[in-house]
């Protein structure tokens, strides 16, 4: 059988271009998508009486012998179908005869891969939605091992002040949260149907677009036919969304990286997430996060890229937009694949306490509560700080902590200090003290948990 549209063509189509031009070797991920919206497309036909439901049923039966064979990995796409949407078109006059061709009544390959697209997307961004909260609840269960483990706090990599473990990982899950509800709400604009608008312009036939888009579970149709079919917003909203995901997950990455060294063995990722040296038998690699970190690349790529195609398209369709597939389904693999490693690698991995205290123990990061020490004496806040800024330099050049200065010294800066200062000074005082909504305390941590128990379960 020749070209689905061979029929004003005098020459058969150049080797070269019909490979250039050809979709199927990716395009083939929406079979299943294709064959749904074809059956609520012919079945729409029938209902409004534009072909007789005798056509239907043997359309819908032809479909669904096709669908079989396409799970079941029994068929063969070809080049010369192009894509997806005439290789299933062929299979189907090949399954039931002339009487197939009825199905592309009132509908065009532009409206048709739209609605596949869609029909694809909202079904990953449910999965997706899923594994954002797997994630989510394998980092509450390591907040709840660790509302008394207390660590450094870091600005600029430096030592600032010290905080709860749990606090740490939970302001990972309020970026999930964030993630969780875009997703969510893209699902609104991703239910919006395009089929029904033809090639651009609509069609001749009394079509009735509602219902099909009832039929497939959409809430709302395009209002617009040229719209319709040349609207790839949704996606791009999704590689939006991704390449933030994965931001969040290439900043979490790179902790686990610093965390998991030498230099600091905070944390020690459990050996089925790691890798080994090829030379360095000593080596136990984080390769997973290191991976995770970089994959994020791709998925901001994903996302130029089809900006760019997008840029300057006129309108209706063109073929620049076959573009839209490869980086969607790339980013669809990446994030999915993603969150499935990200959830139990931190939910196995093993946290050393008492490095992450001893870290606490031997810095300057309880300066603040010295300076607001002095304030609750009646110091204004500039020149406390002026004077704890002098005791951490004297402490330093006597090679102590702030902890090892005796009363003494400290009267010496401020005649305001009493022996109740070392008391102040104890890291869990420090992190007891931030008790302000929000903050790093131990009852703010399990207020904080206790909220997001319910984030999880009412989505
Ligand atoms: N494979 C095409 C794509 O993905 C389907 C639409 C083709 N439409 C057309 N007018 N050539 O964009």
């Amino acid at each position: 059988m020749s070209k689905l549209w061979g029929g004003r063509f005098t020459k058969e189509t150049n080797e070269l271009v019909e490979k250039f031009t050809a979709s199927i070797s990716f395009d083939q991920k929406l079979a299943l998508e294709d064959i749904e919206g074809s059956m609520a497309h012919v079945q729409m036909l029938g209902e409004c009486g534009i072909i007789p439901m005798n056509d239907v049923e043997l359309i819908k039966q032809g479909l669904k012998t096709i669908e079989n064979k396409i799970i079941n990995g029994d068929v063969q796409f070809s080049v010369e179908d192009e894509d997806i949407h005439m290789n299933i078109e062929k299979m189907l006059l090949e399954e039931i005869g002339p009487v197939g061709g009825k199905l592309h009544t009132g509908r065009s390959r532009n409206d048709q891969v739209a609605t596949d697209m869609h029909l694809y997307l909202r079904k990953q961004t449910l999965e997706l939605i899923e594994l954002v909260k797997s994630v989510q609840s394998s980092l509450l269960v390591q907040a709840k091992e660790n509302v008394e483990t207390i660590m450094p706090g870091y600005t600029h990599l430096q030592r600032a002040q010290p905080i709860l473990f749990a606090h740490h990982l939970l302001a990972y899950f309020w970026m999930f949260e964030r993630d969780k509800e875009r997703l969510i709400d893209s699902l609104k604009r991703i239910n919006w149907l395009p089929l029904g608008a033809g090639a651009l312009a609509g069609t001749t036939f009394p079509i009735d677009r509602e219902r099909t888009a009832e039929l497939l579970g959409f809430e709302t149709v395009y209002p617009n036919s040229l719209d319709a079919v040349s609207d790839r917003d949704f996606i791009l909203e999704f590689l939006s969304i991704a390449s933030i995901m994965m931001t969040h997950i290439s900043r979490i990455s790179e902790e686990l990286v610093i965390w998991s060294s030498q230099e600091y063995q905070f944390v020690e990722l459990d050996d089925s997430f790691c890798t080994g040296s090829s030379i360095m038998p000593q080596k136990k690699n984080p390769d997973v996060p290191e991976l995770l970190r970089g994959k994020t690349g791709r998925v901001y790529g994903n996302l130029i890229g089809l900006l760019t195609v997008l840029k300057g398209l006129p309108l209706a369709y063109n073929k620049d937009m076959q573009e839209d597939k490869e980086g969607m389904l790339d980013t669809v693999e990446t994030l999915n694949g993603s969150l499935r490693l990200l959830a139990p690698m931190i939910e196995t991995m093993t946290v050393h306490k008492e490095k992450m205290y001893s870290a606490v123990a031997q810095d300057y990061s309880n300066a603040t509560d010295i300076a607001d020490y002095l304030v609750t004496k009646g110091l204004p806040f500039r020149q406390a700080h002026e004077i704890i800024g002098k005791i951490v330099l004297f402490a330093i050049q006597h090679k102590k902590y702030l902890l090892d200065l005796t009363i003494e010294e400290y009267k010496s800066f401020s005649p305001l200090f009493g022996e109740n200062i070392f008391e102040v000074l104890q890291p869990k005082h420090v992190v007891e003290a931030r008790n302000s909504y929000g903050g790093t305390s131990s009852e703010q941590v399990k207020q904080q948990i206790q909220l997001a128990e319910t984030k999880i379960i009412s989505h």
